[in-house]
């Protein structure tokens, strides 16, 4: 027993894990559903939203991705892959039944307790909806904790959004806001056409009570903050979570700095207000 809680202390030990199913969500992006081997690891593992997990592929590589899944959600972990080079390409060929090794769950994630009573205004671009769907799933099943819950949402075509399943759900739910935009539709798509942050501005709304959580690309990132200070949003009203090369993902390898801070440890969810510190915001 004592050597299953030490293993569970054991920052660097990748805990094998099952894949209970592997789907496609769109060209180059794989959602992945995996178990814990060890039930005691199961067990012991609990993410906040918008934490991340160190994914190992044996023989190939690590690297950290979003947890998807709402921390109150019982079953298997939940993460979506986009397509980028070496550990991606072969994490995209698994199928369900192989085995992977997790570390996690890391970060700060989004200080979702600290803004009960608020309006939560989720910003996702492309792949960034993964670690936000946790925040989606937290806000729908702590609903009478939040004044109001509102999603926009934004891929550059309509085969780029993830979890339209979910997406669907969502716009049929009365407890929440869905806003779903692409910057060029097809001739399927009867919605929004525009970038997400000119849709927000389109949106318009008001700091009252409001914070903003965003993750998406950089340079989507960039102009929601600036659209949303025009709006007249505080600096502490506005949370990004950064990407950044990362390694070890808690705090020892020095991969992910941005000046005195770690991605890994002190982010990835940082306010406007430390961006701007950091020199991580113009
Ligand atoms: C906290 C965090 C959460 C993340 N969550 C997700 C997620 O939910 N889904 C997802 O698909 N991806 C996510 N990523 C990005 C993902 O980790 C990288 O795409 C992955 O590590 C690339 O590995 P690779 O070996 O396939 O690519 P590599 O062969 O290492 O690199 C391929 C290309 O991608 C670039 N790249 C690699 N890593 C990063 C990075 N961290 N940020 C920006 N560019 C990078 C490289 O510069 C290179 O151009 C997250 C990253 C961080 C830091
Ligand atoms: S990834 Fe090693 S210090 Fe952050």
């Amino acid at each position: 027993m004592a050597a299953v809680a030490e293993d569970l202390r054991n920052p660097y030990r990748p805990h094998l894990a099952t894949l209970e199913q592997v789907r496609p969500e769109g060209p180059g992006i794989m959602t992945f559903r995996a178990q814990f081997q060890d039930p005691a690891v199961a067990e012991a593992f609990h993410a906040k939203p918008g934490q991340f997990i160190e994914v190992s592929l044996f023989g190939v590589g690590e690297c950290p991705f979003g947890l998807a899944k709402g921390p109150d959600r019982p079953g298997p972990l939940m993460f979506s892959v986009a397509q980028m080079g070496k550990v991606t390409s072969e994490l995209h060929r698994l199928r369900a039944g192989d085995i992977i090794g997790i570390r996690g769950p890391y970060g700060n994630g989004f200080p979702v307790e600290e803004h009960r009573g608020k309006h939560l205004l989720i910003i996702a671009g492309g792949i960034g909806l993964p670690p936000l769907r946790s925040v989606v799933e937290y806000g729908l099943d702590h609903r009478d904790d939040y004044e109001q819950l509102t999603l926009v949402y934004g891929a550059r075509s309509p085969e780029l959004l993830v979890y339209k399943d979910a997406l669907e759900e969502w716009s049929n739910d009365d407890r929440i806001d869905v806003h779903l935009t692409v910057d060029k539709g097809d001739e399927t798509w009867t919605g929004h056409e525009g970038f997400v942050p000119q849709y927000c501005e389109e949106l318009g709304f008001t700091p009252d009570n409001t914070v903003a959580y965003t993750v998406g690309p950089p340079i989507m990132i960039k102009f929601v903050i600036i659209t949303l200070t025009q709006m007249g949003f505080g600096d502490d009203q506005i949370l990004a979570s950064l990407e950044a090369k990362m390694k070890c993902g808690i705090g020892k390898c020095g991969r992910c700095n941005v000046g005195p801070k770690f991605v890994c440890l002190d982010g990835p969810v940082f306010s406007y207000r430390e961006l701007k510190a950091l020199g991580e915001a113009q």
